[in-house]
């Protein structure tokens, strides 16, 4: 694994317990894939990466490009071609007190393993859980932190109560998404899957309702309430380690005719032909293809602490791709915030998921 800047075993110890990353969750991470020799998305976990790392005015101390390669370079270490690569970036290390000035530089490390898809089934159940998606006020979603207890409990209270995932509901009672995986219902015809204010903008998420779009499905971004899910067609949930699954079964309703519908089937279809021809080449690309011209590095706000020796200018990315960007077109009929009283799962047993893809 990649340790700042060296490449170490991975059974060797690489953290102080005095990492702030370790001590408070002070720091960002990605979860990225590789399938067939190619990195999915590259560029774009890269810049959500950076943009986690703002939010919390964490300088990462190298360029995205250094990161790309870094990342690269972690895989060719490995050989892989089909692998789960989770960097992380850390506040660094400090003291026992929470205070990030007390920490010189960021840590940098990136694991690569190999990992199938993430459930042992492509049909999953889901439960509507009790505790709230972290509201954007307060830790928003949108961040990728180190911290996520918010998502071990929602994913504690699913377990305890027969789901393979959950699904969150946001302070206002709107649908956010999963544990680690955002959500789209299909209803005659159309999908639907809430606005990212209150859930990870996925890089899953954007990629499907591209191929949506692309296969002609009509797509909306609004707000979803807990009646259009116990009412909907079809529902499945996208994510770079659950990749997508159908959820046939939430809070004891079966969904729709309680297998893979045709629109999610035709997702899952298209998701895999893109996942394996497309993407960032391991082992043939030289480098990463350049980014947009170099922009100064962003004025470090918090005053006292030292600038990361290795900060090199982070280029200027080109704009995200706009996925999220359609108009509601409808104003939901969502004005429950209740939660779905827990039951006995069904006894229906899930069904198998396909060998592993690659
Ligand atoms: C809370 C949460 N929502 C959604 C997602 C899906 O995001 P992506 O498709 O970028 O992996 C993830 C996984 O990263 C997640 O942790």
């Amino acid at each position: 694994m990649y340790v700042n800047g060296k490449f170490v075993p991975e059974n060797q110890p690489v953290i102080s317990v005095f990492d702030h990353g370790f001590l408070y969750g002070d720091g960002v991470f990605e979860g990225i894939r590789a399938y067939n020799g190619r990195v999915f998305k590259l560029r774009e976990h890269v810049d959500r990466l950076f943009d986690s790392a703002k939010a919390i005015d964490l300088d990462i101390g190298m360029s995205k490009e250094a990161m790309e390669e870094a990342i690269l370079e972690t895989l060719r270490k490995n050989n892989f071609k089909d692998a789960y690569i989770r960097p992380i970036v850390s506040r660094g290390n400090g003291d026992l007190g929470l205070d990030p000035l007390k920490c010189d530089k960021a840590n940098v490390f990136i694991v690569a393993k190999t990992m199938s898809s993430l459930y042992d089934t492509m049909e999953l159940k889901a439960i509507t859980v009790g505790v709230r998606r972290n509201a954007p006020d307060a830790l928003s979603p949108n961040i990728k932190s180190l911290n996520y207890l918010n998502n071990i409990l929602a994913k504690i209270e699913a377990n305890a109560k027969g789901g393979q995932e959950a699904i969150f509901l946001d302070h206002n009672g709107f649908v956010a998404e999963g544990s680690g995986d955002n959500i789209f219902i299909i209803k005659n015809g159309v999908v639907y899957t809430p606005p990212t204010i209150n859930n990870l903008k996925g890089i899953t998420r954007a990629t499907a309702i591209e191929l949506l779009e692309k296969n002609k499905i009509p797509t909306r971004v609004e707000n979803i309430s807990l009646f259009d899910v116990y009412t909907a067609d079809e529902i499945f949930v996208t994510g770079t380690a659950a990749e997508a699954a159908a959820v046939v079964w939430v809070d004891g309703r079966t969904i729709g005719a309680g297998k893979t519908g045709p629109v999610t089937a035709l997702m899952l279809k298209e998701f895999e032909k893109i996942t394996s021809t497309t993407g960032t080449e391991i082992y043939t690309a030289k480098k990463a293809p350049a980014r947009a011209a170099s922009a100064k590095p962003a004025a470090k706000t918090a005053a006292a602490k030292p600038a990361a020796k290795t900060a090199a200018k982070p280029a200027a990315k080109a704009p995200a791709a706009k996925t999220a960007a359609k108009p509601a077109a409808k104003a939901p009929a969502a004005k429950t915030a209740a939660k779905a009283p827990a039951k006995k799962p069904a006894a229906k047993p899930a069904a198998k998921k396909p060998a592993a893809r690659k």
